[in-house]
């Protein structure tokens, strides 16, 4: 399996002292209390406080200034010792804040993270067994009845839709800049965006390049949300929506034209590995020898920085528990492998955008 250097040193090898490796066992052990200690410690302000106050806290001024009981700062502060999230002076008993403590409330990636573990996926954690096991997402219960979480997008309450869409956004918003230069080096005048979502993308398109026009493919719940974002903007003359349910094998792309630029960001992962070959097929209908297809996904094994790959790994979980039960955050080597089988080729690979996307761009054979 290819593996990025970090990852390669990581994964290939023990790195751990036994006594670390125990600790790592218990970690997970208790790992979902440990989750909700460091969730409160932020979401109460204690971290944010500790931050603040030079000279650090001790156990009553911090129940104080949170009006919470001395009881239950204790047992915060002890557990959030333990977890490495706050530090304590053995002379003074006045505790500060730690370094993985300034990531949990600095590290933008990390709030995106909890709140969406929070929020969306922690209730339907434990229906993984089973979704594992009949390859269905047996935790989507958790937050309604529909077959996929996409068909409940638009009707979720909205602090879950919130943490959804923080979580969505806030991966492929950071290599929007990146990706224009990349796809307009291209010269496209027509673009069709597959999985469009809010239009985000679409808007950052027509108002990079005041003759392009984006239609955007997405189920008609979303359609209707989009058509909701874009209004008023700028360049939302051109951009328009169409309904599909993609997953209907004979639902095609709009046969009508070709468009220069097929675009799919973070698209793919939302299928298992049968239905992206089906929709890669499609796609090359809608193509001509000089369209390209742009293929946006962070790939776990193409990741700079070994935490992004145990973020990614774990995000697959997701789909599983939650999202259809069949799909995932690919290795790259899969995704080729889709693609070749769909009959189209790579022409070149682009990694490392915003935080940690990689584009692969493809033409028709
Ligand atoms: C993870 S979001 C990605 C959104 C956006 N492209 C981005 O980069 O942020 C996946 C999108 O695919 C759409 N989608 C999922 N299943 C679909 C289906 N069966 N047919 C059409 N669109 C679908 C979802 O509604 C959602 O907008």
């Amino acid at each position: 399996m290819n593996l990025f250097p970090d990852l390669k040193k990581k994964y290939t090898k023990e790195s751990l002292s036994a006594r670390e490796a125990q600790r790592l066992a218990e970690f997970i052990a208790f790992g979902p209390v440990i989750f909700q200690t460091a969730r409160i410690m932020s979401k109460w302000g204690i971290l944010e406080m500790l931050r603040n106050r030079n000279g650090g806290m001790t156990i009553e001024e911090i129940a104080k200034e949170t009006a919470i009981s001395t009881y239950a700062a204790k047992c915060l502060l002890e557990a959030s010792l333990c977890i490495g999230i706050v530090l304590i002076d053995d002379k003074t008993n006045r505790f500060t804040l730690s370094k993985t403590g300034w990531f949990l409330i600095n590290d933008p990636a990390t709030k995106v993270n909890i709140d969406f573990n929070h929020d969306v996926n922690y209730l339907g954690w434990f229906n993984l067994e089973e979704s594992l096991r009949k390859g269905k997402p047996e935790g989507l219960k958790t937050l309604g009845d529909w077959p996929t979480v996409y068909e409940g997008l638009s009707s979720l309450p909205k602090h879950i839709q919130d943490s959804w869409f923080g979580f969505d956004h806030f991966y492929s918003d950071n290599s929007f800049d990146q990706a224009l230069e990349i796809v307009f080096g291209y010269k496209p005048r027509t673009l069709l965006d597959v999985g469009g979502n809010t239009g985000r993308w679409a808007l950052r398109c027509v108002e990079y390049n005041k003759n392009v026009s984006v239609t955007i493919l997405d189920l008609p719940q979303q359609i209707c949300m989009m058509k909701e974002n874009i209004k008023d903007k700028k360049g939302a003359e051109r951009i328009d929506g169409l309904g599909v349910d993609l997953l209907d094998e004979a639902a095609p792309m709009p046969t009508d034209r070709k468009f220069d630029v097929i675009w799919m960001s973070q698209f793919l992962d939302c299928f298992s590995e049968e239905q992206i070959v089906s929709i890669l097929k499609r796609a090359t209908k809608v193509m001509n020898e000089e369209s390209r297809l742009f293929i946006m996904e962070t790939f776990w094994d193409r990741q700079r920085f070994e935490p992004a790959a145990l973020c990614l790994t774990l995000t697959s979980l997701y789909f599983t528990a939650i999202a259809n039960g069949n799909s995932k955050m690919y290795h790259s080597e899969d995704m080729e492998r889709l693609i070749n089988e769909a009959g189209i080729v790579i022409e070149t690979t682009h990694d490392h955008l915003g935080h940690g996307h990689s584009i692969i761009v493809c033409k028709l054979k």
